[in-house]
């Protein structure tokens, strides 16, 4: 079988859910290169996943990969971005919050048509806030709901003097802008992203915080109104087996996105679509450098 070849930047716990994923053999993918700040990570992945793949810069990696996966942090999506558009590769962007401040970045890949792919994540309902845009929306806000554990500690909460460990009914720690939240709780920092640069962008986007002593798990709701109507999602995250401190969801949204990208490259592939021919043809499609479709306990993330 024909695969898409991917350099992965980040071999933490959401690189080996890639790597698990790949492993199962169904997403025509293969990875290829790996890049790491902390090269013992990348010597982990591959031995653990008997990989065929070489240890390399992110320059090397952009040169030799078809595609790039970031799975690193808001830190390293620039330079993802960058190294992307220099080699001319797609690539997937996992640290969505990275690109909260820095929204001219996707307007710089659209430039230069290198399609960035951005999962969900660990939220559900970005169809239809996506799909309200194109009528008009009114508004967007975003409610986190997590277990206190999960917010105790934070700079925000310490700089105010607010301590959780006695609460006994839910109590709504934050209100503000999504720009306001992703300064104030870096750890939402994907989900509000992803829901802001889906509609109507971090200063319009509402964004709630309760610390609930009832929740068993981390939950986000957005409620969104617009010229189609009103939309409610919900969803209940459990964290990653491999990591508490991330949500399951986030993981299978990137495996699922990145199926869905390698799919699109092996058909173009076959059909022997050169890559400039079918990039142009794509913005009809897909706009590039766009969204596509669209936690646990103790100090847990998204
Ligand atoms: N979209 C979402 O809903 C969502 C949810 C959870 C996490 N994430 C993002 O995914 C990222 C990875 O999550 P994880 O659980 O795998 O984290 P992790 O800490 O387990 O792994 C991150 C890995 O990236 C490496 N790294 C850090 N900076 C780097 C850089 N500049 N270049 C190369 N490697 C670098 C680290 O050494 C580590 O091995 C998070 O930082 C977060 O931004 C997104």
């Amino acid at each position: 079988m024909f695969k898409m070849r991917v350099g992965l930047v980040g071999c933490g716990n959401i690189g080996a859910d890639f790597c698990i994923a790949l492993q199962k053999g169904s997403i025509p993918a293969e990875i290829v290169a790996l890049t790491d700040i902390e090269r013992s990570r990348a010597e982990l992945l591959l031995r653990n996943f008997q990989l065929s793949a070489s240890i390399c810069s992110l320059e090397e990696s952009a040169a030799t990969a078809d595609f790039l996966v970031e799975c690193a942090g808001p830190d390293a999506v620039e330079s993802v971005i960058d190294a992307a558009i220099r080699h001319k590769r797609d690539c997937l962007i996992l640290s969505i919050g990275g690109l909260m401040t820095t929204p001219e970045l996707l307007e710089k890949a659209r430039r230069h048509t290198i399609q960035v792919w951005l999962p969900s994540g660990a939220i559900a309902g970005v169809d239809g806030v996506l799909a309200g845009r194109e009528g008009g929306l009114h508004s967007v806000t975003l409610t986190t709901r997590k277990p206190p554990e999960g917010l105790e500690g934070t700079p925000y909460l310490a700089g105010r003097g607010i301590h959780l460990e006695d609460l006994k009914i839910p109590k709504v720690i934050f209100e503000g802008s999504a720009l306001e939240a992703v300064q104030a709780f870096p750890r939402n920092a994907n989900v509000a992203a992803v829901v802001s640069l889906a509609g109507i962008g971090p200063q319009r986007t509402r964004v709630r915080i309760i610390a609930d002593p009832r929740a068993t798990m981390n939950s986000h709701e957005i409620v969104v109104e617009g010229a189609f109507g009103r939309l409610t999602a919900v969803t209940e995250n459990l964290p990653s087996p491999r990591n508490a401190k991330s949500s399951y969801l986030a993981s299978l949204s990137g495996c699922a996105e990145l199926r869905t990208a390698a799919e699109a490259f092996v058909m173009r592939r076959k059909q022997g679509v050169n890559r400039n021919r079918w990039q142009r043809r794509d913005h009809g499609v897909r706009q590039t450098a766009d969204f596509p479709r669209g936690s646990a306990h103790g100090g847990v993330g998204e």
